[in-house]
């Protein structure tokens, strides 16, 4: 119990001291954009193409569950799961928890993630996607956070660019906290550390 009162608390105090920067209605917005974008490209009977959907979770988990039922095209639907921060909200190598599993050779991939921060991690994925045979790897994410420099791989579709900030919600978690908030909030840098364990129980 005593573990559980120190991460709600932490979680509550997190949000309090957080400020909104993109509003529930100002996401949903965006998702609808990427979706007319695919929808564009692959709701034709002229491609026949079947894309196979590779959500990576967990960040991509909300985005992929409300960009599914707006795409309307034949698509195969699974997830992939690489992780670059573990716990840590800071960089590092990039870790593959599931790999592609579905047969990727010839076919067009569409990656969805939540947030393309330093491209580490997409740029992984696509790479190891083109050595399997994919024919091609659309990376869709929801959110490009803006640098001011050169990311080693470019989103193919971007629903909101955001500043270099580092936020909450929408699927995007500090320390496991807040993946659920319908819109994004940015931390506060103090937040970003991972100071206190919870106490032993
Ligand atoms: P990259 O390799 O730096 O592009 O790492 C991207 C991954 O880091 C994303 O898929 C997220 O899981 C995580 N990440 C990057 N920026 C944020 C943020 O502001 N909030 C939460 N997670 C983030
Ligand atoms: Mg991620």
């Amino acid at each position: 119990m005593q573990e559980q009162d120190f991460h709600y608390t932490r979680a509550r105090d997190l949000l309090a001291r957080a400020e909104e920067l993109v509003s529930a209605d100002t996401v949903q917005a965006a998702v609808r954009n990427v979706a007319e974008v695919l929808n564009n490209r692959f709701d034709s009977d002229a491609t026949g193409e079947f894309p196979l959907v590779l959500g990576v979770m967990g960040g991509a988990v909300v985005f992929t569950g409300h960009l599914l039922p707006q795409l309307s095209f034949p698509l195969e639907f699974d997830y992939i799961h690489v992780t670059r921060y573990g716990d840590q909200d800071r960089g590092g190598d990039v870790v593959w928890k599931v790999i592609p599993r579905q047969n990727v050779a010839g076919r067009t991939i569409i990656v969805v993630d939540d947030i393309l921060d330093e491209g580490e991690t997409l740029a992984h994925v696509k790479q190891r996607l083109l050595d399997m045979g994919a024919a091609e790897v659309i990376l869709a994410v929801f959110a490009d956070k803006e640098l001011g420099k050169r990311k080693p791989v470019q989103a193919d579709i971007v629903g909101l660019t955001i500043p270099n900030k580092f936020v909450v919600g929408f699927g995007m978690d500090a320390h496991g906290y807040w993946r659920n908030l319908p819109g994004l909030w940015v931390i506060k840098d103090d937040d970003k550390q991972v100071d206190d364990a919870p106490p032993a129980v």
